[in-house]
């Protein structure tokens, strides 16, 4: 963010937004060119998450992606290295890997439409043809590659390569929090994946404000206290200074007195993480986010990701991922549905209400919107993307 202190409306002890801010233009939520706008300038310019490096387990084994209309395909080379490309042919542009995911033959890629081979490191290796042997020069036609990075388990692309931001800005730039979780070693015990009929922005938007909990949320606003006051940490009440001391989650946040962990009885399904600081238990609950496609929760006995990508000006693919220690996935005594469950519950409450808050935005009075004090990190994420395009 670039504003200035006297130019914030959130500056000072009091988190929400001082005065009057408008929204960003409803058309920009479902305009076609401005979808393609915010393609270029932010979803193929910043770190894209797109899975688990574990869920590509052995050599050959690759993954297939759209990212808004740019194919990638992700493959484990013969030396156990990932690498990303784009899934298309240097003869005449053809996808090459067809499925969501599966294992490439041992003879590398070939191009279905006429054949052209490529070795998992991208190499042009053989082009069937009965014209003359070196027609195309094959090491100037190898795969398109894309930039990647592992961290901690999960796997990112940047189609910008060098000219995007440092992967070290991603995470608001504090790539080393969450030293405490043991986030490489976990392993995946449950995938949810569902489609949304919103803008990709309406999903983040949503995201960042709690004002919609009370109505939207009655499992969660009762598991954390304060979201039941529509509003997410203590300073977001004007009147936070003059609360009694002392740790009532209706005030200070976290889970209600009892619970521990996202289930539906806020019970620990067991094996927790044992290098957790006491308020890092006490919370329960530790956001971390990473626009534009992914969040991830960090609680005591699990981790779960979401990832988000934009299918159209108006749709979008969230996919979750609820990571677990080996030990609990291998006791048959622990039910990690209840964990699952409970927040897929969340997510899908919050999928049905971006699409009602897009179904109401076409309409030709409503230019923009305003926002509410609660509302100042929609403000913030409003002035993020005004940023990435340059008009901030
Ligand atoms: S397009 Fe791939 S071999 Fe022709
Ligand atoms: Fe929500």
């Amino acid at each position: 963010m670039n504003a200035t202190p006297t130019d914030d409306p959130t500056a000072g002890g009091f988190n929400g937004l001082k005065r009057l801010e408008h929204s960003l233009p409803s058309r920009w939520y479902h305009d076609p060119v401005q979808y393609a706008r915010e393609l270029d300038a932010i979803w193929y310019r910043r770190w894209v998450y797109l899975c688990r490096a574990a869920t590509l387990p052995e050599s050959r084994s690759f993954r297939t992606f759209t990212l808004g209309t740019q194919p990638i395909l992700l493959v484990r080379d013969e030396q156990g290295e990932l690498r990303a490309y784009y899934n298309t042919c240097r003869h005449r542009g053809a996808a090459l890997c067809q499925e969501p995911e599966g294992r490439v033959p041992a003879g590398g890629i070939t191009c279905p439409y006429h054949g052209w081979n490529y070795r998992l490191s991208g190499e042009l290796a053989r082009i069937p043809s009965a014209g003359r042997a070196h027609f195309v020069e094959r090491a100037e036609h190898g795969l398109y590659p894309i930039a990647m990075r592992v961290w901690r388990g999960f796997v990112y692309v940047n189609l910008a390569g060098d000219q995007g931001p440092a992967f070290d800005d991603n995470f608001n730039g504090n790539t080393r929090q969450f030293a405490n979780w043991p986030v490489e070693g976990l392993e995946l015990g449950h995938r949810m994946t569902k489609r949304a009929r919103c803008n990709w922005k309406v999903f983040w938007e949503n995201y960042n404000e709690c004002l919609h909990c009370p109505g939207v949320h009655p499992g969660l606003v009762d598991m954390v206290p304060i979201y039941r006051r529509g509003i997410m940490e203590e300073r977001d009440d004007p009147a936070w200074a003059t609360h009694p001391p002392g740790d009532d989650p209706l005030h200070r946040g976290g889970l209600k007195r009892g619970a521990v962990t996202w289930t539906a009885d806020g019970k620990s399904l067991g094996n927790d993480f044992s290098q957790l600081t006491d308020e890092e238990r006490r919370v329960g609950y530790h956001f971390l986010t990473s626009l534009p496609s992914q969040y991830i929760v960090f609680h005591v006995d699990h981790v779960r990701s979401a990832r988000l990508l934009p299918l159209g000006p108006e749709e979008l693919e969230l996919e979750v991922e609820w990571l677990f220690p080996r030990a609990t996935l291998a006791d048959p005594t622990i039910d990690i549905m209840k964990a699952c469950d409970f927040s897929a519950g969340v997510m899908l409450e919050d999928a049905a209400i971006c699409e009602v808050a897009q179904r109401g935005l076409h309409a030709q009075p409503h230019v923009r919107g305003v926002l509410m004090p609660e509302e100042y990190d929609v403000w913030r994420f409003q002035r993020w993307v005004l940023e990435a395009l340059g008009a901030g």
